[in-house]
């Protein structure tokens, strides 16, 4: 909702609010350059008589004065029968050159008042104010969302180029973007006399005197002695040979008539609330006498554009992610629904290939995420749930509120339903969330029309065969196929390797990759841009690396984010392992394809508490990666588990540096084959009070490693937090126990 609030309006009116942005930034360049052009003398230095008298000594014919908010003083006069206008020094009233207003800048003034369309081009642009202060608003809460909060908002941000970006912008310009939006509403409202603009009559011109007496030179006149250049808006002298007219007199406190021959301030306007209110609103505005605030104001008005550039973007990768389901019939008029739990999408495009067979042969057809689980199915005769697996036998992103929403399910009718799972056997739960979802279906009283059946690594032929059991199902011919893209790879060169672990039977291997130097146009900018030519991960993400020989990817979680410049993995050699064998016998320059699948779930969370990282063997690579990016030194407890100090201790070097700068707080390896050894599971035990005083402070735990190590500690948690009424499960449920098992 929140979202839709942010994006439908930015995407409605997002090139009127960035004419408003690119003009406003350009317009608020001019009293900084007018500020620039103009010594502006002390308070007390200049009287407004003083500097009338000097250029009463230049001009001849002068009919008024102006002092703009920056200081710079203008000079109307008349020469012969021709109207001048001319800039003055205001400290020796002397020229400095002709005053002409630029036309580029008026035709800009108008665009960003009006679009140059008059009074509906007004109406856009307080329109657009008013959106903008809806996006600042509802960019915020998104941001705030994203980060965790209020505290969090400084922390580094996550995400594509597009997000980074567009975040970044937003919480760097959005005071700026709020003052402009705020003042520009006011003032648009001002101008539709939606608000009032203050007192709007002039004050009341003076009685003639029936014979005045001469007019004396201006540099003499007492009102104007007591005044302050500084205080000065505008001087407008008397009809030339007309001794009953008099001076008139705007300043920053109000508006007044003076007496031409005795100089007396006859009537005086003060300004009321309201207008210095409108006053300093529209200063605030457009930085008149404010030039530095307009600048900074200009500055933040320069990332609007950017940001509604990014904000396309990244609705169109939005777009482009959330498949476009054709003839997709409504909830209630479905005959067949189909719902699907997917993180990567790949388990869309099976669902669109049934969607297509299923409304091919007749079917309406109905397709929504899991999360979309509709309160009842009216007409729905079968349910289609196909769904990924993610973490460790999690649901996928599209499913995690799927098993909330079953138990508030009400309707009457339900329709029989066929799980498809789709996972990786490479992951120890395979497809687990599907079985649990089918579960699930079973305790509230569904039916099942056909056995749960599992698709791995998104095998064509697996969803083939499949189909052809669905078909005797529902009595219908389908010929269900789906071919899914294959992940695009990426080249990466060894740059460095460091080996472990070969006198304990462990050969492990810390390999450290840097991109290829692509020769395309592309690569050849971003490097002339300093712009690395990886793609963006994180530690904790997985890199997928196809191994010659076969073509099923083998993952390998991630050591480094792409910001460290390099990615690093960790890997253990297993006996006849093709891609840990291939990875093993890579030397420095060679090079291998590979992709990045992220893992994004895998993440200490940001804040103060406290983060326990438990790992054993290559399990400590994404710890490692979490520790070193740790520059806010919050407190982080590492809990791993070896074979030989002597021999395998993974990132020994690193670590003590990262202890001795305290972004590692308590450094705890354990090693299996010395005396008096033993394992993680171990350690943790030992410091069990600990532990449980680390959890009530809100700490988060984070295991990688091995199926089997993964269970234990599991096991032990639970053993540890038991006295606390808490266990794993729990704290799974509250993002603190997060695990990268494989
Ligand atoms: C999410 C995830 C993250 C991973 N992260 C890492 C990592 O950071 N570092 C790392 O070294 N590995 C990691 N792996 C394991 C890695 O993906 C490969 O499975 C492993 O390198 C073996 O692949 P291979 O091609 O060398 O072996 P294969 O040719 O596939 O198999 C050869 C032999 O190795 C055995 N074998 C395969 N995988 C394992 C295993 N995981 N445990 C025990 N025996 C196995 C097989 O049973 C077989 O006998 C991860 C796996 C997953 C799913
Ligand atoms: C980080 C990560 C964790 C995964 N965990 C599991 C798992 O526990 N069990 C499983 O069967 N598959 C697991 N998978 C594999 C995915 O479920 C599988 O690739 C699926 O086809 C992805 O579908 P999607 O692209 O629609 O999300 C995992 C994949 C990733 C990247």
């Amino acid at each position: 909702m929140l979202r839709r609030i942010h994006s439908l309006p930015a995407l409605v009116l997002g090139l009127l609010i960035a004419v408003l942005a690119i003009s406003g930034a350009i317009l608020s360049v001019n009293p900084a350059i007018d500020r620039l052009g103009t010594t502006v003398p002390e308070r007390g230095q200049v009287s407004v008589a003083l500097l009338a008298e000097r250029i009463a000594e230049n001009f001849v014919g002068v009919e008024q004065i102006q002092r703009s908010p920056s200081g710079s003083i203008i000079v109307y006069y008349n020469q012969g029968d021709r109207a001048e206008a001319m800039r003055v020094d205001p400290l020796s009233g002397k020229a400095i050159g002709p005053y002409a207003p630029s036309p580029t800048t008026r035709w800009i003034k108008n665009l960003h008042r009006s679009f140059l369309a008059d009074t509906p081009g007004r109406a856009a642009a307080g329109i657009s104010a008013l959106t903008m202060l809806v996006l600042c608003v509802s960019g915020m809460a998104l941001l705030l969302k994203r980060v965790g909060g209020w505290r969090q908002l400084l922390r580094p941000l996550r995400g594509s180029f597009s997000q980074r970006w567009h975040s970044e912008l937003g919480r760097i310009a959005l005071l700026g973007l709020l003052m402009s939006a705020l003042t520009g509403i006011l003032m648009s409202a001002t101008t539709f006399g939606l608000i009032p603009e203050g007192a709007d009559t002039e004050p009341a011109f003076p009685t003639a005197v029936e014979t005045p007496d001469a007019p004396v030179p201006v540099g003499t006149l007492p009102a104007l002695l007591e005044m302050d250049l500084q205080d000065l808006r505008e001087l407008v002298y008397p009809m030339p040979d007309t001794p009953s007219d008099f001076y008139s007199l705007a300043t920053a406190q109000g508006d007044g008539y003076i007496d031409q021959a005795t100089g007396v301030l006859l009537v005086f306007q003060p300004h009321d609330r309201v207008q210095n209110i409108h006053e300093l609103i529209y200063r605030l505005h457009t930085g008149e006498g404010l030039w530095w605030l307009g600048l900074l104001l200009g500055v933040c008005a320069l990332s609007v554009p950017v940001m509604s550039a990014t904000g396309v973007v990244m609705w169109w990768q939005r777009r482009r992610l959330m498949p476009r389901i054709a003839n997709n019939s409504g909830a209630q008029a479905a005959d067949t629904v189909i719902l699907v739990g997917s993180e990567g999408n790949s388990t869309w495009g099976f669902a669109n290939a049934l969607h297509d067979a299923l409304h091919k042969a007749g079917k309406r057809v109905h397709t929504a995420p899991m999360n979309l689980l509709a309160k009842e199915y009216r007409q729905a005769r079968h349910l289609f749930v196909l769904t990924a697996t993610y973490g460790d036998g999690d649901a996928p992103t599209s499913a995690r509120q799927f098993l909330a929403r079953l138990e508030r399910f009400s309707g009457d009718n339900k329709p029989a339903f066929a799980v498809l799972g789709f996972g990786d056997r490479q992951f120890p739960r395979f497809c687990q969330f599907a079985r649990e979802a089918r579960e699930a279906l079973f305790r509230r009283g569904w039916t099942e029309f056909l056995e749960l059946d599992t698709v791995d690594r998104q095998s064509s032929q697996e969803f083939a065969r499949w189909g052809e059991a669905v078909e005797p199902a529902l009595s219908l011919k389908l010929g269900l196929t789906h071919v899914p893209s294959h992940p695009q790879t990426c080249p990466l060169e060894l740059i460095s390797r460091m080996d472990y672990g070969a006198q304990v039977n462990a050969p492990t291997s810390i390999l450290r990759f840097g991109p290829v130097a692509s020769p395309s146009a592309g690569g050849r900018l971003r490097r002339m841009l300093g712009i690395s030519e990886l793609p963006h991960f994180d530690a904790g993400d997985l890199v997928g690396i196809v191994a010659p020989g076969s073509p099923v990817p083998r993952f390998y979680s991630l050591a480094s984010g792409s910001s460290d410049g390099f990615l690093e993995i960790c890997v253990r050699k297993h006996p006849g392992g093709l891609c840990s064998g291939m990875l093993h016998d890579l030397q420095p320059g060679a090079r291998i394809d590979a992709f990045i699948q992220p893992n994004p779930d895998f993440r200490p969370a940001s804040g103060k508490s406290p983060v326990v990282l438990i790992g054993a063997g290559t399990g400590i690579g994404p710890l490692a990666g979490f520790i070193r990016n740790n520059t806010g030194k919050h407190p982080m407890y590492l809990y791993w588990g070896g074979r030989d100090p002597a021999s395998d201790f993974l990132y020994e070097p690193e670590l003590d540096g990262y202890l001795a700068d305290h972004r590692l707080t308590g450094l705890n390896a354990i090693f299996s084959r010395t005396a008096n050894g033993g394992y993680v599971q171990d350690r943790l035990l030992d410091h069990a009070s600990q532990m449980r005083r680390l959890i009530e402070d809100g700490a988060q735990i984070l295991v990688c490693g091995g199926r089997a190590m993964a269970d234990s500690i599991r096991q032990t948690i639970d053993a540890i937090v038991a006295p606390i009424g808490l266990d794993v499960a729990t704290l799974k449920l509250q993002g603190r126990y997060r695990e990268d098992v494989f």
